[in-house]
């Protein structure tokens, strides 16, 4: 029996068929995975189950009774819980008030019960001691938080819920190892209390580590399930992709080419694009290396330490502490993003709720504001601006309705994709990547490292920091291994090896 049935789910918005014939079954027990292309309904399956979309058709079974989940408050009061994709979290609350909502212990109705507050919320917040890193208290605002903070609170309120049933829709994406192996153990041992739990995430490694079983869904319809054991990837990424015949994650990890040129030593001094000496900022010192144009350099090591750091410094969102950055024997201040955009440096973050998307805003608008920066045009014929915009997000695959609609109306993955395009509309001379994967699914990722290899060919110097070891070492001409705020070691050629990259990663750490 199973204790989460949906069959014949639909949902359309306007043009978009974003479901149509959803089904899947959830036992108690296990952690049955969805996989799917970006845009091909997950989110929106999720939704339906969490009662924040209203399907247009199908049916929703819980212990074989039929219900139905007219609005959150009733999917709450049937015992599901749910982490969201793009977070549900009251940006000026407390981590503890975020915790315990939408039913925070009151006292005589009206005033927040405190310490009956702080008594729930320090349960859970007890799940990742250790990992949850600085500044993480039960009083700090969601807002003074980190990315990767904000996603474990968002965590911990799916989990407080102490629902038999459990939502998390890619709740990792910001997450560093540690933390991805303390939210595993827990799931293990919701599993051994009988918790039924759908998992989200485009990493197949976390898949294969936690899933039972997997359900693939394409183009809003579910194509089947299969138990994780006895699948493997690339049946499932056939499965993702339908008519594709190459599964085109095998894309991704394919070596560099060219091997012999990307060596420093074989370059001369004016293929720099960007000098870097003794440079120090917030979580790093000393850091100094040499960006040639053409070659892809990688950054590694575990998350945080240094590594976006660097790179939001050399895009000008940081504060520089010490060091030059030089290019020929012009000095660069880069003390505003601007002034790093006027010089043609470019940065991507995954972190694009931060970084990237302005809400609300349509999607043209989305992809024009570093395009009008830097061609300094106050007008530009939009039939123009448009056919621009058109085929830098054709080359990412993105998939939207118009750009009209606004950018919330998109998949994560796909905003990820417009943040991205912003980029490619006028070609920068450095590049610099920071995690700008999450999210994405795998046939988009092989796209554009593809993309991203064929910039580097044409002369774009690019510096590629990812957290999967597989991006990294499939794309990276050298990699720079960061640890402690410092670099720690070189890989090329042939010592890019995951031996080698997790042996300096962990070594001091
Ligand atoms: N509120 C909305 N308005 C209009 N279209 C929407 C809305 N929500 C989702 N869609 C569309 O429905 C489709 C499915 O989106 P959904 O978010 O479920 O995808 P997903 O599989 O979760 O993708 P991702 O891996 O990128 O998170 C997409 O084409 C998306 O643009
Ligand atoms: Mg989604």
């Amino acid at each position: 029996m199973a204790k989460l049935k949906l069959s014949g789910i639909s949902k359309t918005y306007g043009a978009t068929v974003a479901l149509h014939d959803g089904a899947l079954a959830v036992d108690a027990g296990d952690v049955h995975v969805l996989m799917g292309a970006n845009g091909s309904g997950k989110s929106t399956l999720c939704k339906v189950i969490a009662g924040s979309v209203r399907p247009d058709a199908g049916a929703v079974l819980i212990d074989d009774t039929p219900v139905t989940i007219s609005g959150p408050r009733v999917a709450r009061a049937l015992g599901i819980g749910v982490f969201y994709q793009e977070l549900s979290l009251a940006a000026r609350r407390t981590v503890a008030e975020n915790i315990c909502l939408p039913d925070l212990p009151m006292t005589a109705g009206v005033l927040v019960d405190r310490k009956a507050l702080a008594a729930r919320a320090a349960r859970t917040i007890a799940l990742f001691d250790g990992v949850a890193g600085d500044g993480f208290t039960a009083d700090a605002t969601v807002d003074s938080l980190r990315a990767d903070q904000r996603q474990l609170v968002e965590i911990m309120k799916a989990l407080a819920s102490e629902a038999p049933i459990l939502i998390f829709d890619e709740p990792t994406s910001a997450l560093d190892r540690a933390q991805v192996e303390r939210f595993f153990a827990i799931i293990r041992d919701l599993k051994a209390q009988g918790r039924a739990m759908i998992f989200i995430s485009h990493r197949m490694d976390e898949i294969t580590a936690i899933g039972d079983r997997v359900t693939v869904i394409r183009d809003g319809r579910t194509v089947g399930t299969w138990r994780l054991d006895e699948t493997d990837t690339a049946t499932i990424i056939a499965h993702m992709v339908g008519e594709r015949s190459e599964p085109p994650g095998a894309r991704a990890s394919r070596p560099p080419q060219d091997e012999t040129m990307s060596g420093p030593e074989a370059r001369a001094p004016r293929d720099i694009a960007l000098s870097v000496r003794g440079l120090g900022g917030s979580g790093f010192t000393d850091v100094t290396f040499d960006l040639h144009r053409g070659e892809i350099l990688g950054f590694g090591g575990l998350h945080g330490q240094g590594q976006s750091a660097v790179l939001r410094t050399l895009f000008g969102a940081l504060p520089r502490s010490a060091g030059d950055v030089t290019r020929g024997d012009t000095a660069l201040p880069l003390r505003t993003p601007r002034e790093a955009i006027r010089r043609g440096i470019a940065y991507v973050s995954g972190d694009r709720r931060r970084d990237g998307v302005i809400q609300g805003r349509p999607i043209l608008e989305n992809l024009t504001p570093i395009h009008y920066l830097r061609q300094r045009l106050m007008l530009a014929r939009p039939s123009v601006l448009q056919q621009k915009a058109q085929a830098a997000v054709d080359a990412l695959n993105t998939k939207f309705a118009g750009f009209a609609h606004a950018i919330d109306s998109l998949s994560g993955g796909n905003q990820q994709k417009v943040v991205i395009a912003r980029w490619l509309m006028d070609r920068p001379d450095v590049l610099l990547l920071d995690d700008p994967t999450k999210g994405i699914d795998l046939a988009a990722k092989a796209d554009l490292f593809a993309l991203i290899r064929t910039l580097a060919r044409d002369g774009m110097a690019i510096v590629l920091y990812s957290s999967e070891d597989a991006e990294l070492l499939g794309n990276a001409d050298r990699i720079l291994v960061f640890n402690g705020g410092r670099i720690r070691r070189e890989l090329a050629g042939a010592d890019r090896t995951r031996y080698n990259l997790y042996h300096a990663a962990y070594e001091a750490a």
